[in-house]
């Protein structure tokens, strides 16, 4: 039986608690032992946690490098009453508690990419991948994962890797707990979502915007429908991305990856 080190000692809220929170040494992939859990009767504010993912999912079918004893590996179970177009919302208060966890934590020029990175001088500290099941429109659970780049160099990734991401250690020269980090996210995020789920979107993109660099610059948007370019005008009510277009015209980006040009 191992340790668990990623524990967080004070889950003092009503989301997050003690009883649901599933440690693991190695996972193929938290997200897929959480969706498993979700299938089932597990709970909202179930945390399923590992030490090391051997099959560490990304966005786009990309693999999240996860090596053991240094990062941040989780997953949480969501049933929010929403709708399916609403979740991209979620995941974007998931960010905007990332952002506020990591910044407190010292990492102050951390902001937000949309739809859901924590980039630091244009590099990749932390990367959220929510996965859904719904029923006709309606939600069954979210699963929100996160990855941090905690104690480990990014200079010890694969080199593909090492050029585009950085590590709170590179950044604070210092190592951070994890269990401390883990635990200060959870209790960012439950105040955020309780707030979500009582105020709509309006406080989250207000806060979001806060942490965003967007704006005004041109970009490519890589969408499974094709590639459009632009200049971001602004992310709307509803958390999707609004770019102007070089003829005027406005595009309204629901899904797609955002490249700086
Ligand atoms: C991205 O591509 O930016 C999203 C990365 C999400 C990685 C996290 S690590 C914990 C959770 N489990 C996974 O398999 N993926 C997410």
């Amino acid at each position: 039986m191992c340790r668990c080190v990623l524990l967080p000692d004070d889950l003092t809220g009503k989301l997050f608690l003690p009883q649901n929170y599933h440690f693991h040494a190695v996972l193929d992939s938290t997200n897929r032992e959480a969706m498993d859990l979700a299938h089932g009767d597990a709970p909202e504010g179930t945390v399923v946690v590992a030490d090391q993912q051997t099959k560490g999912r990304g966005r786009l079918g990309r693999v999240w490098v996860s090596p053991p004893g240094v990062n941040l590996y989780f997953s949480m179970i969501l049933r929010p009453p929403l709708v399916a177009r609403q979740v991209a919302q979620l995941t974007l208060l998931a960010g905007l508690a990332l952002v506020e966890t990591l910044v407190a934590a010292g990492v102050v020029e951390a902001v937000v990419k949309w739809p859901n990175d924590i980039l630091v001088h244009g590099k990749k500290l932390a990367g959220i991948l929510s996965e859904m099941v719904a029923v006709g429109e309606r939600v069954r659970f979210v699963v929100i994962g996160v990855g941090v780049n905690v104690n480990g160099h990014a200079a010890s990734f694969p080199q593909e890797v090492a050029e585009r991401a950085v590590t709170m250690v590179d950044i604070l020269c210092q190592s951070t707990d994890r269990g401390g980090l883990l635990a200060e996210f959870l209790r960012t995020f439950e105040g955020w979502y309780g707030r979500y789920l009582q105020e709509g979107f309006v406080p989250v993109r207000q806060g979001w915007l806060g942490y965003a660099r967007l704006m005004g610059q041109p970009v490519r948007v890589e969408m499974a429908s094709g590639v459009q370019t632009g200049v971001v005008l602004d992310m709307d009510e509803d958390g999707f991305l609004l770019i102007r277009q070089k003829e005027g015209e406005l595009f309204r980006v629901m899904a797609g990856d955002v490249v700086f040009i």
